[in-house]
């Protein structure tokens, strides 16, 4: 597997790619592999001849008071699991490469980004999008996964993507839950034991809504203030930012939760804000 810096030799080396006729698949990351990311890497090694993992921690996509500073980072072990799942090619740039000092142009999908985590997290979505467009220019895949969990954002690169008419395949992944159901996410390797059973009040408050569901209870308000309660049984101190009921396509807000609603939320426990989701 080969270990790439530099924007300029990633470019090259996915020209001669392509000259090749070979196809190409990307797995964006901000590292701190878990095995979500791993099955992501699995899944592109069955797509494309080639498959490169990048690594960044996009400075644009976190807030003023939010953790990028302390996000956990685990370069050499990210390149050992890298290549244990079949990665071809780790490319790792730099902030200042990917954003150097006179930076001022950015991607913006404007309806899709605004709701759910976008109220929330102002700026996160622009900052997605800006450095996914960066990756794909910089590494021109054929087709580009990305995991379910981070569900609103799929949705809007996936608006990105058609919108600016890249030729890329868009491969959404299903989430990976660890035994207990915690959707694995970097953010987990924040929890003491602990806290990381609280964690689990997210998953456990999907699953009443899909039970409520099957069970013919269709109503949003009865099944929202059921699973608050289960949230607050879990992890009495955590914060709920939001449980939203949407349509799966539009992501607009729903009142009668069918088939075809996904359930999002997004909870602080313990300081640590968690996102998961599920369709009912
Ligand atoms: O999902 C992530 O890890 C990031 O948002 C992504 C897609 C790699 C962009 O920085």
């Amino acid at each position: 597997m080969q270990t790439i810096r530099s924007i300029t030799k990633m470019q090259k080396a996915s020209r001669q790619l392509a000259a090749r006729s070979k196809t190409i698949a990307l797995v964006p990351t901000m590292g701190n592999l878990h095995e979500g990311h791993l099955s992501l890497i699995r899944c592109a090694r069955k797509t494309a001849d080639v498959v490169i993992v990048t690594i960044f921690v996009n400075p644009k996509q976190f807030g003023p008071k939010e953790d990028y500073k302390k996000y956990p980072r685990d370069e050499k072990n990210d390149i050992a699991k890298i290549k244990k799942a079949g990665g071809d090619i780790v490319f790792i740039p730099k902030a200042t490469q990917i954003y150097p000092d006179d930076f001022q142009t950015y991607v913006t999908v404007e309806k899709l980004s605004q709701t759910l985590e976008g109220k929330s997290r102002p700026e996160h979505f622009r900052g997605v999008t800006t450095v996914v467009a960066k990756l794909f220019n910089i590494t021109r895949p054929d087709v580009a996964i990305f995991g379910a969990k981070d569900f609103q954002q799929s949705k809007v690169l996936k608006q990105m993507t058609k919108d600016l008419g890249y030729p890329i395949k868009f491969v959404i992944a299903p989430t990976v839950r660890e035994k207990d159901g915690l959707a694995m996410s970097s953010r987990n390797r924040y929890f003491t034991v602990e806290q990381r059973h609280q964690a689990c009040c997210l998953y456990y408050a999907l699953r009443t809504a899909r039970e409520m569901v099957k069970s013919g209870i269709k109503d949003v308000r009865t099944i929202k203030s059921e699973m608050r309660a289960v949230i607050k049984a879990t992890s009495p101190k955590c914060k709920i930012d939001y449980i939203a009921f949407t349509e799966f396509d539009s992501l607009k807000p729903v009142s009668k939760a069918s088939k075809s609603t996904i359930c999002s939320l997004a909870v602080c426990v313990h300081n640590v804000r968690l996102i998961d989701n599920m369709r009912l």
